[in-house]
């Protein structure tokens, strides 16, 4: 028999090995099923309140890594999800192996008591038997029995009838009642049953309501301790509105509703989990089981970050805590073995980033506008590309935008501002953002802070390298000035190539003068082009910026110009500084 079906399998891999995808798939493929519910309600209803939680991370997930969770991996996961705020935690499988047993047992010993220790079984007796042993003592238990209800499963997989399936799920209802709620010796658990018609989008949804009302009159729940059933996308087969359709049918018609809490549970095999889950939850369903980052068997389970963060950038408290979200993806990744890919939606290390010029451009004028509204006591978040404040997952302001070749002049400004306080007037975000494009281009890759940083200080400030530095000035008034444009005499000590000099200019102000006296010092005519100053925000000592350009001729005659930048508590003293930042630059060029 092993060997037929061996040489079957052979057969269809060759075949497969030949053809490619086919040109008509409906010779192979069948498509979904739909449910006939004309009057569906779902599309109107919104979202207002956040479901139950059940993480199956340690459980679904689990089960799903090619290296499983060593017991110090499940126990630091489990601590990280206790602080995340889950209060119903699928903790491992007891009875198929030694390691889930006895980490059901940490959990039970160590879940506060608001947190219910969830435990997966089959249908089978023994295996029911030591699972309720492995949650022994258990403040909050709830034992979560699945078996297929599909005709794929229960014809392939199973060989049962559709009354073999309902016969066996009031057994093991029966049985595992007797084990919990109805034994005296484990009356100091509250016990939940959870009940999984196991594939059931891929059930008609009458027979899994079937199969659920026969449970649920056997099990005999209370408004208190409602039976949850869980209607699993054990596989996803079709798109999140029919899932939805289904959720729908089954609440508006499973009997003692309000003994009931119905549970969804995506896989996310079509790429559709949240959506299902979402629609899910408009359908009616009051719980939602998932993963962290949609850990899971194959495409894995539905991601329980982006449902909570979904509901919370809606103005929905999820009940669940994510402001550290990088200590999260730390103990996802660390335990998981898998990285958390740079896109997943909230969590992916470039979800907060804007490359692209024009969205740094809208970004920075969304959080300039932003400032205004806060100034006004408006507090509503409207950033343009930006669905979530990055700071309340604890992300920087200064990790939204990243500058490389793609960037304008915006992103390479954010960064001066952000990380000198600089805010530079619009012409030199222009200048500067040409010499940073050239670096990321000839380096092929994104600039770092720093690097950005550092190239602004070398093309517009004053280094301790430069040939030319100032050591003091004094202005004084010109009397009988011939020229009201030679009101001001500034007499300046510098000292050039190590050696002190006195030079001497006039002009109707500092910067005038000084630039008058640097012209006459390196004989070339600078003229000022564009002056501006600010002061430095807080915790910089009342200390100002200023930013000049200057005319000059070239070695070729042309004309160009040239930005300078200095800072210093004394606004004359911050634009002699930026005078000299252009001399220095042009000494340097060898266009002197
Ligand atoms: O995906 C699934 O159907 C399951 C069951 C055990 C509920 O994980
Ligand atoms: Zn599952």
């Amino acid at each position: 028999m092993f060997k037929q079906t061996l040489k079957l399998f052979r057969n269809m891999s060759s075949a497969a090995k030949g053809s490619n995808m086919l040109k008509d798939p409906s010779t192979k493929y069948i498509p979904y099923k739909t449910v006939d519910l004309p009057d569906r309600r779902w599309p109107n209803n919104r979202i207002t309140k956040a479901p139950r939680w059940l993480t199956t991370d340690l459980r679904d997930g689990n089960q799903s890594l090619p290296d499983p969770m060593s017991i110090p991996e499940k126990k630091e996961y489990f601590r990280k999800l206790v602080e995340l705020g889950f209060k119903e935690i699928e903790v491992a499988f007891p009875s198929a192996s030694q390691t889930d047993f006895d980490f059901t047992r940490y959990a039970v010993e160590n879940a506060p008591d608001d947190v219910s220790i969830q435990v997966l079984t089959q249908s089978r007796e023994h295996l029911i038997r030591r699972t309720v042993e492995s949650v022994k003592g258990a403040k909050k238990a709830t034992v979560h029995v699945y078996l297929a209800t599909s005709d794929l499963f229960r014809d392939v997989v199973f060989n049962m009838s559709r009354q073999d399936v309902i016969d066996k799920s009031v057994e093991t209802t029966r049985f595992l009642r007797s084990l919990t709620k109805d034994d005296p010796n484990m009356q100091d658990t509250e016990w939940t049953y959870e009940f999984s018609p196991e594939t059931f989008s891929d059930t008609p949804v009458d027979f899994a309501l079937e199969v659920c009302e026969a449970v649920k009159r056997e099990w005999e729940p209370t408004a208190e301790v409602p039976l949850i059933f869980n209607l699993p996308a054990t596989v996803e087969v079709g798109p999140p509105n029919v899932y939805a359709d289904q959720i729908e049918y089954f609440c508006r018609n499973i009997s003692e509703r309000e003994k009931v809490c119905v549970s969804v549970h995506p896989h996310n095999d079509r790429g559709c989990g949240v959506a299902a889950a979402e629609l899910g939850v408009m359908a009616g369903a009051d719980r939602v089981e998932g993963c962290l980052f949609g850990n899971g068997e194959r495409t894995g389970n539905v991601d329980l970050v982006t449902l909570a963060l979904n509901l919370y950038t809606q103005g929905i408290s999820p009940n669940l805590d994510f402001s550290d979200m990088q200590s999260v993806i730390d103990v996802v990744e660390r335990c998981n073995k898998i990285p958390i890919h740079a896109r997943t939606p909230y969590g992916g290390s470039l979800v907060v980033c804007a490359f692209s010029g024009s969205h740094q451009d809208a970004i920075k004028k969304g959080f300039v506008k932003a400032e205004e509204r806060m100034a006004r006591g408006d507090t509503k978040w409207a950033i343009p590309y930006l669905p979530l404040d990055p700071k309340d997952i604890g992300r920087t302001y200064e990790a939204v935008i990243r500058v490389n070749s793609q960037s304008g002049k915006g992103g390479a400004a954010w960064v001066i501002l952000r990380c000198m306080g600089l805010d530079l007037p619009r012409p030199l975000q222009v200048a500067f953002s040409g010499l940073v494009q050239a670096k990321a281009d000839s380096l092929g890759r994104e600039l770092k802070t720093a690097e950005i940083t550092n190239l602004f200080k070398e093309c517009y400030m004053c280094s301790e390298a430069a040939p030319i530095s100032l050591s003091s000035f004094e202005v004084t008034s010109v009397k009988d000035a011939s020229s009201p444009t030679k009101s001001r005499r500034i007499a300046a000590t510098i000292v050039v190539n190590g050696k002190q000099e006195e030079i001497v200019g006039y002009g109707n102000g500092p910067v005038s003068a000084f630039v008058d006296a640097i012209s006459n010092k390196v004989n070339i005519l600078f003229e000022v082009v564009n002056y501006n100053e600010h002061s430095l925000g807080t915790g910089t000592e009342g200390k100002a910026a200023t930013y000049i350009e200057l005319s000059y001729l070239d070695e070729n005659k042309a004309k160009t110009t040239q930005w300078g930048c200095g800072i210093d508590s004394d606004t004359s003293q911050a634009s002699l500084e930026a005078i000299l930042a252009i001399a220095n630059k042009v000494i340097e060029k060898g266009e002197l």
